[in-house]
């Protein structure tokens, strides 16, 4: 099917610059798709936490959609193994999400009033006393980025802030395609001109935190994915709500090449996310998410619960990311082992009314379909 389109050179574009309307195929082969090798141009978001195993990885590649590891708190050896557990699978392409937060030093007195407040839950939860604040292990991004280019992934797509000078150039060297993560058009061009093959923009509906660099910003798709596309000329990846192929349809019409999708995948069959977490998503209204960074001291949209109104209500000065979250890390690790959906980080996004709990194959059908529906409705 041929609709409006663009010419192919990428780069950033000049204020004002508008994209062409040249014949482009607009499902499935878009350039996101071809850069990926992937046979649809939908991607699994790679959530950090666990959630993200070898078996939904390669179970999305193996639809023929894109895969992806939250590798963001993976050790190297473990994100190795996640690697090679997925080729035992599939030979379909997958890729790899890493984190790179700006390092931030805090203050002792907010770690102990942070921990004050938590102290009720850890009671609660019966978990050992206040752990001290950990900030990302040195060496550890560095580590992660090797492991993606020794093991030649497809993809690595890079959030919460640029990667290290020259990791670019290595992981393109090694063949390995790069997205980075923007949620305003100024993050767009700065992800672009540090040399990412395409940018991801997500939208004020996602779930999980603010993957862009350094702003809090949430603006919706409708008006992030057209501004972006007009910003930029590399391909446009769109994320937030999407949940069926009316909501992909509708951001290829914005211009978008390329869907991240990641509360739909978290409810898919093999995702481990604890069932706790899955029905509560499920369950929810598309008013109920709140924006918080009382769990890991980054904005994130999440279910409420009684730890981010506690936080929240305290007022208490949060600690930077990541050290936010290994004062939350015991409680949150206590509602896995337990399955308590309160003790939890209930990360999801604004499209839950639309939540299917399905096998992966049968949700990558699905959205195929819906998607060649909804377009042919259009005309
Ligand atoms: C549980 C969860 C964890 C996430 N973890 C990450 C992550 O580690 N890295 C990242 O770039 N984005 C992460 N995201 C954000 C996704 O990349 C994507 O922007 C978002 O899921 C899209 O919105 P949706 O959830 O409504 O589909 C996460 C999202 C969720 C729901």
């Amino acid at each position: 099917m041929c609709l409006l389109g663009h010419t192919p050179a990428r780069g950033v574009r000049s204020p004002g610059c508008r994209r062409g309307y040249h014949a482009f195929v607009l499902w499935p082969q878009t350039r996101v798709a071809q850069l990926l090798g992937a046979s649809l141009p939908i991607v699994q978001a790679g959530m950090a936490g666990g959630i993200t195993p070898a078996d939904l990885v390669a179970a999305v590649s193996a639809a023929g959609a894109f895969g992806t590891v939250g590798a963001g708190t993976l050790s190297p050896d473990r994100l190795r193994d996640v690697v090679t557990g997925i080729r035992a699978r599939t030979d379909r392409p997958f890729g790899v999400n890493l984190l790179f937060p700006p390092m931030r030093a805090h203050a002792a007195c907010a770690a102990a009033a942070v921990n004050a407040v938590l102290a009720p839950f850890r009671t609660a939860a019966g978990v050992a006393a206040a752990p001290h604040p950990q900030a990302m292990p040195t060496g550890l991004v560095e580590a992660q980025l090797q492991v993606a280019i020794d093991e030649r992934v497809a993809m690595v797509t890079f959030a919460f802030g640029l990667p290290p000078a020259g990791a670019i150039d290595a992981l393109h060297a090694a063949g390995v395609v790069v997205f980075g993560t923007a949620n305003t058009v100024d993050e767009a061009r700065a992800v672009v001109a540090a040399g990412a093959d395409a940018v991801v923009a997500q939208g004020s509906e996602a779930g999980g935190h603010r993957a862009g660099l350094d702003s809090e910003a949430l603006v919706g798709l409708v008006a992030l994915i057209p501004a972006v596309v007009d910003a930029v000329d590399v391909p446009v990846v769109a994320a937030g709500g999407i949940m069926d192929g009316r909501g992909i349809a509708a951001a290829l019409m914005l211009g978008a090449e390329g869907l991240q999708l990641g509360t739909a995948f978290l409810l898919a069959h093999e995702s481990t996310a604890p069932e706790a977490y899955k029905a509560a998503l499920a369950a929810a209204r598309e008013d109920a998410s709140v924006t918080t960074r009382a769990f890991t001291g980054r904005r994130a949209r999440a279910l409420p619960t009684p730890l981010i109104e506690a936080l929240e209500t305290a007022g208490a000065e949060l600690l930077p990311y990541p050290q936010q979250s290994s004062l939350t890390a015991p409680i949150r690790e206590r509602g896995i082992a337990d399955d308590r959906a309160e003790w939890l980080f209930l990360l999801g996004g604004q499209g839950t009314r639309l939540a299917r709990r399905l096998p992966v194959a049968e949700l990558v059908t699905a959205l195929d379909a819906e998607t060649r529906a909804t377009l042919a409705r259009v005309g």
